[in-house]
């Protein structure tokens, strides 16, 4: 039966989950002290860079002996960056359970060439964490974006590991809390949970990374871009803001407001609270209705920021065309923009629950999404 429009719309209808919604108070204005015109490499440049790296530790907790590096080709290249500069010393595993985690299989299957202990689930399962073997390195995606699955936390990764942990946490950085000792790789990208600007990556190294980085040198060339190392040495100057290549200082002065507003809404802490908040009003209202549901099975591995939906309903005829249409309702009324699940996963939606976007859109939201669902299945029960 079709309902009424709801009275309410989201204030922001932005809910992509990449680029993400802008922090609430942005304002393009607000960037007039960017560095612009002025090489990076001028004082007030490096000191941006070095702002924008040490902000990064101290919001994250990142611990004093760790480095941290912006990178080019957002967390894409801080990724391949990673693997191309550090695997092939050990057998490597690879983690995956969506489009992102598959990707990085491809590359190090593919591409590198690497003999692999490959390990995949489903969208909406995760793979089996206890039978991981950390005397291989082990890559994995912390945050499925795609699939809305995360791992539950750190514990399953061993303290005493002989190989390296590398980690895409670009969906969870700033949203989730990151176990550091955990962690050897750790990349993310400013667009997506802070609402930064793409191209630019971070890359955070344990100790034991960059020893591999120093003691390694892969049987395969490494383009300049990808290039860590000189003469066998870390190359230090990358992580204290001297960037490989140029930097977009837009986009860092983009990043330090973002840090700020973080800062403001009580750092790693009140960020983690407000993806919670979100995410519960979309839990709530799937337990509430019974035709949609988490893409996620356990509710351990279940997302707080790119939760992914699934509709249930048995009348539903054609599942892509009717999530399809969903989603292009809720665009057309601007209630909501870019819900539609990624293009590999199975047909739904995939909203962003990430701090940026505020509680009061989603739950200004979620009636509208009842409306669009009522009003798909008239049509369907008309066009029939
Ligand atoms: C888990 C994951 N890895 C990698 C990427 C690619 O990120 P970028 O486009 O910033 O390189 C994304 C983007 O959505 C992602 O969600």
């Amino acid at each position: 039966m079709a309902i009424d429009q709801p009275a309410t719309r989201p204030v922001n209808p932005r809910f992509s989950s990449g680029p993400c919604a802008k922090p609430p108070t942005f304002d393009v204005a607000k960037l007039g002290d960017a560095a612009l015109g002025r090489s990076h490499r001028a004082a007030v440049g490096k000191d941006k860079l070095k702002a924008a790296i040490e902000g990064t530790r101290e919001l994250l907790g990142i611990p004093a002996d760790y480095r941290i590096g912006i990178v080019p080709a957002s967390d894409t290249g801080a990724v391949e960056m990673a693997l191309w500069s550090l695997l092939g010393a050990r057998k490597v595993e690879m983690l995956a359970w969506e489009s992102f985690g598959a990707g990085w299989v491809t590359d190090v299957v593919k591409q590198l060439k690497l003999d692999a202990v490959v390990k995949t689930a489903d969208y909406g399962q995760i793979v089996d964490l206890a039978s991981v073997d950390f005397d291989n390195d082990v890559v994995f995606t912390w945050n499925g974006t795609t699939a809305g699955v995360r791992v539950p936390n750190g514990d399953w990764i061993a303290d005493d590991r002989a190989g390296l942990t590398i980690c895409d946490a670009t969906s969870a950085a700033f949203a989730m809390d990151l176990p550091w000792d955990k962690l050897d790789v750790t990349t993310f990208s400013w667009q997506k949970v802070l609402g930064g600007e793409a191209a630019h990556g971070m890359i955070v190294l344990s100790p034991r990374a960059v020893e591999r980085l120093e003691s390694y040198t892969p049987a395969w060339p490494l383009p300049k871009i990808f290039r860590m190392t000189k003469g066998g040495k870390l190359i230090e100057g990358i992580f204290k803001g001297e960037t490989i290549n140029t930097p977009s200082m837009l986009a860092v002065e983009d990043y330090l407001f973002a840090l700020d507003w973080a800062r403001s809404v009580g750092g790693l802490k009140g960020l983690i609270a407000r993806a919670d908040a979100n995410t519960q009003a979309i839990f709530d209202f799937c337990e509430a209705h019974d035709w949609i549901d988490n893409l996620a099975e356990d509710p351990a591995t279940r997302s707080n920021t790119s939760v992914c939906l699934k509709f249930t309903d048995a009348r539903i005829q054609d599942g892509a065309a009717f999530a399809k249409a969903i989603a292009k309702r809720l665009e057309a009324e601007g209630v909501a923009l870019d819900i539609g699940a990624y293009r590999d996963a199975p047909a739904g939606l995939r909203i962003w629950c990430g701090g940026t976007v505020e509680t009061a859109d989603i739950v200004a939201l979620l009636p509208w999404l009842e409306w669009a669902f009522e009003a798909e299945i008239a049509a369907q029960a008309q066009a029939a």
